[in-house]
């Protein structure tokens, strides 16, 4: 693992402390509607014993959502950061979410093997080369007829919260996050033949669904 790459997981392990709260303030009140979105999006309803994997899961709120949903659901969360795998454990009350340690582009499991894999605001925030590797490496891991759901900031509309929203980009992601967010589907339609765009309620996060044929 490159140096570099060791220094962003130090970042994402100071960050892990305070993470939840910085989200809380950050989405107000939006954080469980557009956990709820992503959850009902998967359409796991008529699966049994469905596998998701969520990747770059940090904290694990969306994976311990899926989690939450039924017990007959395996889910595994997946990040490259201790101290944030450390805090989702610790959230995991009931047990059932299977943690693990490693990065989105080196996935540690074998092809075909999850119903569903998401990624939640976490691409844009991966360095081009890295976000382009995660991208495959979800399309290969889940089965065929398989969701691979990604969840994204959406811009802003008003000018000073959007200048507000690229200057926090500009702080904290890879240099091409503004291109990445401004593309909208056209990364994914690289990838997948079958890809769907819908929004949040509140219009904040923006949902990408590539079923894999
Ligand atoms: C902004 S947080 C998103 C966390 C979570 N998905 C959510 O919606 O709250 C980004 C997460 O991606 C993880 N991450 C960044 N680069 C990664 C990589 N190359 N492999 C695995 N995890 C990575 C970080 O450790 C961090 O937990």
């Amino acid at each position: 693992m490159s140096n570099s790459r060791t220094g962003r997981q130090k970042y994402y392990n100071i960050f892990s402390h305070f993470y939840d709260l910085f989200i809380k303030l950050h989405s107000h009140n939006y954080g469980e509607e557009t956990r709820k979105f992503l959850v009902d999006s998967a359409q796991l309803e008529e699966k049994a014993h469905p596998r998701v994997l969520d990747i770059c899961c940090g904290t694990g709120s969306v994976v311990l959502a899926f989690a939450r949903k039924s017990p007959d659901i395996q889910s595994v969360g997946y990040d490259f950061s201790l101290g944030m795998l450390h805090k989702a454990k610790e959230k995991d009350l009931s047990g059932q979410t299977l943690f693990i340690n490693g990065d989105a582009a080196r996935l540690s499991f074998v092809d075909d093997c999850f119903d569903v894999v998401c990624c939640s605001h976490a691409l844009y925030e991966l360095k081009n080369q890295v976000r382009t590797r995660a991208l495959l490496e979800m399309k290969r891991v889940v089965k065929p007829n398989g969701l691979v759901l990604i969840m994204e900031h959406e811009v802003p509309r008003k000018r000073f919260i959007k200048m507000l929203f690229y200057i926090r980009m500009l702080s904290m992601g890879p240099k091409d996050s503004r291109e990445f967010v401004k593309q909208g589907i056209a990364p994914f339609k690289k990838n997948f033949a079958n890809v769907t765009l819908s929004h949040t309620i509140s219009g904040k996060s923006k949902l990408i669904i590539c079923r894999k044929e």
